[in-house]
């Protein structure tokens, strides 16, 4: 039945940025649909802080807890011009949304091919398609992210693990709660949108769960596009 395909009972899976936003979504479709998810943010482990990121995982190896789906959700984003980006920044950004993503991966990968099962998805960005004039370093990020599924995808495919990217679009969540509410600036966002329309955080989920679950394991080193067409060239 592809119905149980779908089912994520006896897998437990981290989502970092899991207490608001997308990543909650996501972690709230995984619980229903039966997996134990680890809820991530800041207060639990900074992904700034590489020393912070290996701490976490070995509290989540000594607690049983290394998990069988990954998704890299966590990013930061600053809006500056890339004439003037400052470099200590540009290096958060990197760390943050680019390397963290590595060392989690590799920290990972042991007990997946051990069960020869495992799911390494990173949340990307309609950014890797439509650069927005000033973030081209967090396009850049989600750019090298993407091209990392692709790497490591082919490498781990024959191993019962997939590498898959979703990228949003423009979603309603707390870093664009106020342009989406600005009265010039948020018509002009929805208007290029061929939907039409923003998505919600729950938008992201069901794409999640069919990479997370046995329904998707043929797709690896897929980029999935959530973005209510915005990525298709005019
Ligand atoms: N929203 C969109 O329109 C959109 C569009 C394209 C791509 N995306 C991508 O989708 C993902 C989720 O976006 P979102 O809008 O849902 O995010 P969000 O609402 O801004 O939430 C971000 C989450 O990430 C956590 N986080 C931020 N910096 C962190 C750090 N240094 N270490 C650990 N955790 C950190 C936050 O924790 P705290 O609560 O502790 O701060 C929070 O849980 C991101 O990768 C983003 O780039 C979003």
């Amino acid at each position: 039945m592809l119905k149980e395909k779908f089912d994520l009972a006896g897998k437990v899976a981290l989502v970092t940025g899991s207490t608001r936003g997308i990543g909650k979504a996501i972690g709230d479709a995984f619980e229903e649909y039966g997996a134990k998810v680890v809820r991530h943010n800041t207060k639990v482990c900074d992904l700034s802080d590489p020393a912070a990121i290996d701490a976490f995982f070995d509290g989540l190896e000594k607690s049983g807890m290394l998990p069988d789906i990954l998704v890299a959700n966590a990013s930061i984003q600053a809006k500056i011009p890339w004439q003037e980006f400052p470099m200590d920044e540009a290096m958060r950004e990197i760390q943050v949304n680019f390397l963290a993503t590595l060392r989690m991966f590799q920290r990972c990968y042991p007990q997946m091919k051990a069960r020869k099962w495992g799911r390494l998805i990173v949340v990307g960005s309609v950014n890797e398609r439509r650069p927005h004039p000033d973030m081209c370093v967090y396009a850049a990020t989600k750019s090298a992210q993407e091209n990392l599924v692709r790497g490591i995808g082919r490498q781990v495919a024959a191993e019962g693990i997939t590498v898959n990217n979703i990228c949003p679009g423009v979603f309603y969540t707390d870093r664009n709660r106020d342009c989406l509410a600005d009265p010039v600036y948020g018509p002009k966002v929805t208007a290029a949108i061929p939907m039409h329309d923003y998505a919600m955080p729950e938008d992201a989920a069901g794409a999640a769960v069919l990479l997370a679950s046995d329904a998707g394991r043929y797709i690896t080193g897929a980029t999935i596009m959530v973005d209510g067409g915005l990525s298709i060239p005019g």
